[in-house]
């Protein structure tokens, strides 16, 4: 696998499929007290611009369970881009620790520190993807199925960041991608092209819920405003009518459909207390991989380099 997680397209089909297999082993360990040191001696810099738990807790949490040390740095306190060059402070973590984790607003910024570190740096999020929320996720799935072949995933909401991973993951394993979301609010033309040019009708684009969820086995929500879309809120509540997953639409899934949302979640807005708290969701299971998947993804990327 190459230096960085910076987005799913990046890897290939058996980078993917090996990630998920190690992070399914090593959840097994763990589970069963067992243990690996593989980041012994070694310090993850967790660098944030916007607010966290399952990211933040999920990394600190895996690296120091292979024996290493994570560092939480806010953004504002290095000035990334702002104090000094986005390359110069690439090359000075690149001299004192041994992986970058970091979650900001521009793609850019990710792409620029992966261009200039001679050590790994994971995207934990940004305006454009999310790509450890969405290898979780096909863990999750394939956990929950017992494989990916075949299985229908409804994303229902805004197209940004999670949607564009979901988008990428359907590229790099069999899953079939359905997309709904208010006009105006379509996933990036360029993701969505690139990946029709690879899996043709496995990814379908839209404006209709009903429609997308017909045959899914799972259905998918994201919050309608994203961090830093906070002014945008109100607008987007009276955008997003028609787009909430309740009881109803995933009634319209195929039987035994689950729901997944990559949390944090704003009840009552784009998914209901009912799916929330009820039978179907299987949204604490897919927070929880987090944990499990990065694990994996640090023990290939800084333990064995
Ligand atoms: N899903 C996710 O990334 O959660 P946090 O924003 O809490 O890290
Ligand atoms: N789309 C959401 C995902 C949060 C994990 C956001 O960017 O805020």
């Amino acid at each position: 696998m190459q230096k960085d997680l910076v987005s799913i397209d990046l890897l290939t089909n058996g980078d993917v499929a090996d990630l998920l297999a190690l992070a399914k082993d090593l959840k097994a360990v763990y589970r069963h007290g067992g243990r690996v040191d593989s980041l012994k001696g070694k310090v993850l810099g967790m660098v944030f611009a916007k607010p966290s738990l399952r990211t933040r807790v999920s990394f600190e949490v895996a690296a120091v369970q292979l024996g290493g040390h994570a560092m939480y740095i806010t953004h504002g306190e290095v000035g990334l881009g702002k104090r000094e060059a986005v390359s110069d402070a690439a090359r000075v973590l690149s001299r004192m620790i041994d992986g970058i984790m970091i979650r900001t607003f521009a793609h850019s910024e990710v792409e620029e520190l992966s261009l200039h570190a001679t050590i790994p740096v994971i995207n934990g999020l940004t305006d454009l993807y999310h790509p450890c929320q969405a290898l979780a996720d096909l863990m999750t799935i394939d956990e929950h199925f017992g494989t990916l072949e075949g299985i229908r995933v409804a994303y229902i909401g805004d197209g940004n960041n999670v949607a564009h991973s979901l988008i990428n993951s359907a590229r790099r394993t069999p899953i079939s991608l359905a997309i709904a979301t208010p006009p105006g609010y379509e996933p990036t033309r360029e993701i969505v092209d690139a990946a029709h040019g690879e899996i043709g009708n496995r990814l379908v684009v839209g404006n209709d819920p009903a429609e997308a969820v017909k045959g899914a086995n799972v259905v998918y929500a994201d919050v309608w405003a994203s961090m830093g879309q906070e002014a945008e809120r109100q607008e987007r509540l009276a955008r997003f009518v028609g787009f909430q997953v309740n009881d109803a639409l995933v009634d319209a899934a195929s039987p035994g459909a689950v729901v997944m949302h990559c949390l944090p979640a704003h009840r009552g807005e784009e998914i209901t207390d009912s799916i929330m708290d009820g039978t179907r969701a299987i949204v604490f299971q897919q927070a929880e991989n987090r944990l499990h998947l990065q694990r994996a993804l640090l023990h290939v990327l800084m333990g064995t380099r």
